[in-house]
């Protein structure tokens, strides 16, 4: 068996494009466009490459990007009167806080100033809890970008073995939940689960989150299962002195077993910003009423 690629690059693109055709119908009726600021603290660079390319894509989606950069040696009060700002601020429709903070800012307090109606990464105790409830909210943009694309090759997932593997409040635990709110039966693998092999085997989706490359092997895999790979790892390539981006499943070996897989680069990634876009537009609906 060779399994079918997904292509989430082709969908992010299709996506990011019916958004940016419904940003223009919002801007001609409202007479605004929808705005989203994102706030980067301190000098991460691969915050700094995700902060670019996300303020590019909203330009590109017809929508206004605030921009807001503090050094990492600001204090956590300063960073929340940043975000009080922004939830006053009428033409902010979505709010996003890069993660990680620096270590001296506690993130969960700082998550938590954010207006809920604003919060587009699905982020705050409020929309957590939404989506445990299976109640309207924001919904975390990557674990939402891995359920359309399931959705789309799978169709009805009522019913379906899921294996969650990874537990962080950005993938893991959401992507569980919204699993669960589609009628699959879950199981979430962590660090201490026992036997992952065999839980893998038992499942026909399978999501891995847990920044290990390769992690997840082929042979693992139940013949046919849809693999997506949430993972970025940058390894050494071939070539002395040259890296590449890998997944947490050996991407080789789960060819032969799975039916579909997302590949890394072009599978996952690309959808994080286009569902930022579309629960920006949806944050700007909510508040235009
Ligand atoms: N850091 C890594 N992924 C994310 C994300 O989806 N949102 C935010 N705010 N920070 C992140």
């Amino acid at each position: 068996m060779t399994a079918e690629i997904i292509d989430g690059k082709a969908f992010a693109l299709d996506l990011r494009e019916r958004v940016a055709a419904l940003s223009a119908d919002f801007a001609a009726k409202a007479g605004r466009q929808p705005g989203l600021a994102v706030v980067l603290v301190g000098d991460d660079p691969a915050s700094q490459v995700y902060v670019r390319a996300k303020g590019k894509a909203t330009l590109a989606a017809g929508m206004l990007s605030f921009e807001h950069r503090l050094p990492a040696s600001a204090s956590e009060d300063e960073v929340r009167a940043l975000v009080e700002q922004l939830n006053a601020d009428a033409a902010v429709d979505g709010i996003l806080v890069q993660l990680p903070l620096p270590d001296h800012i506690d993130e969960h307090a700082v998550i938590t100033a954010i207006d809920a109606g604003k919060d587009v990464d699905g982020f705050t105790p409020e929309n957590v809890g939404r989506l445990a409830s299976g109640l309207d909210g924001f919904v975390p943009c990557t674990p939402l970008g891995c359920l359309m694309l399931l959705k789309d090759r799978i169709g009805d997932l009522a019913g379906l073995d899921a294996i969650v593997i990874g537990r962080s409040n950005i993938v893991g635990k959401p992507m569980a939940a919204l699993l669960l709110g589609a009628s699959c039966t879950v199981t979430i693998a962590h660090s201490k689960t026992r036997d992952l092999p065999a839980k893998v085997r038992a499942a026909d989706i399978v999501v891995a989150a847990v920044g290990r490359p390769g992690m997840i092997k082929g042979d693992w895999l139940k013949p046919g299962a849809t693999v997506i790979d949430v993972g970025i790892n940058r390894i050494a390539g071939d070539e002395p002195g040259t890296t590449r981006l890998v997944g947490d499943v050996d991407f080789a070996g789960a060819m032969a077993h799975a039916g579909a897989i997302t590949p890394v680069p072009g599978g996952v990634g690309p959808m994080t910003i286009a569902v930022l876009l579309r629960n920006t537009l949806v944050a700007a609906h909510r508040r235009a009423g």
